[in-house]
């Protein structure tokens, strides 16, 4: 991983978790989804999957928990995470204390089929090894394989210099040859721009998270680096260059 990937993923991960803490259990979950599920976004991609009460759910690249938590919240799944960065996997611990795995999504811990479902969201785009990523989902999710991708897409390959660094996004046509190539296939597929809008009181609390965080490391190199990343994937949605696209997959 690169700096700015650490500082993002690692640093700041353990970060929120501390500004969490501090501002109460009602934060935790719009924390720990800072990087990237919105409610409206996690309820499709949970009812797609038809994920319901007591069944495992992986989830790959699985930051500081947020996702995993809503799930756990809103259906009663048993989420696993698996996770490369240390500050993020203590941070997961701190707020939901899921089982958490340090690990690449490439070389999953994991046996095969030994899993109900699984997702990776916001994942892909960060791995070199993409087509590793997905094809350990596929060994580990037992058939009919239930999985869940969201993924930033480039409409147009995106000019190293504009992507964040350690960045790499597929062009959606790249991205529809990798599902294949894993011996996956497309169920459903959405993107983000489609779905309703993020309520008022989950933007809030992420505001709330992130003031508190930039007031106690914003004149930090790490703060300052972690937010250059993020403005810039924020510029390329803006300008359209990169979409959230949901995927949900099965075995092929
Ligand atoms: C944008 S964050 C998303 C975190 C979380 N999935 C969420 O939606 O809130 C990307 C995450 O992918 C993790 N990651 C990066 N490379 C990975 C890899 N090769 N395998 C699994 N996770 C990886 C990062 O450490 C980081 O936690």
């Amino acid at each position: 991983m690169t700096d700015a990937m650490n500082a993002e993923f690692d640093t700041v991960a353990e970060w929120t978790a501390e500004a969490a803490r501090e501002l109460g259990p009602d934060y935790y979950v719009p924390a720990g989804c800072r990087g990237s599920g919105s409610p409206a976004a996690l309820d499709w991609l949970i009812d797609e999957l038809e994920l319901t009460a007591g069944e495992s759910l992986l989830d790959s690249g699985g930051g500081v928990g947020g996702p995993a938590a809503y799930a756990a919240q809103a259906v009663g799944v048993t989420p696993v995470l698996v996770e490369p960065e240390a500050g993020a996997c203590r941070a997961a611990r701190r707020l939901f204390d899921f089982p958490v795995v340090r690990a690449l999504g490439s070389a999953l811990p994991i046996a095969d089929a030994a899993v109900d479902a699984a997702w990776s969201l916001g994942v892909l785009c960060t791995t070199p090894d993409q087509l590793g990523l997905l094809t350990e989902l596929r060994r580990t999710v037992r058939a009919p394989g239930r999985i869940a991708l969201l993924v930033f897409a480039a409409r147009e390959p995106v000019p190293a210099d504009e992507q964040p660094e350690g960045n790499n996004f597929p062009t959606i046509g790249g991205l529809e040859a990798l599902v294949q190539d894993a011996g996956l296939r497309v169920r459903a597929w959405r993107s983000t721009a489609d779905l309703p809008a993020i309520p008022d009181e989950w933007t809030r609390r992420i505001d709330a998270v992130t003031d508190a965080m930039e007031q106690r490391h914003g004149s930090s190199q790490t703060w300052r680096l972690a937010q250059h990343q993020s403005e810039q994937i924020g510029d390329l949605l803006a300008a359209g260059k990169v979409t959230g696209e949901m995927l949900i997959l099965a075995h092929a």
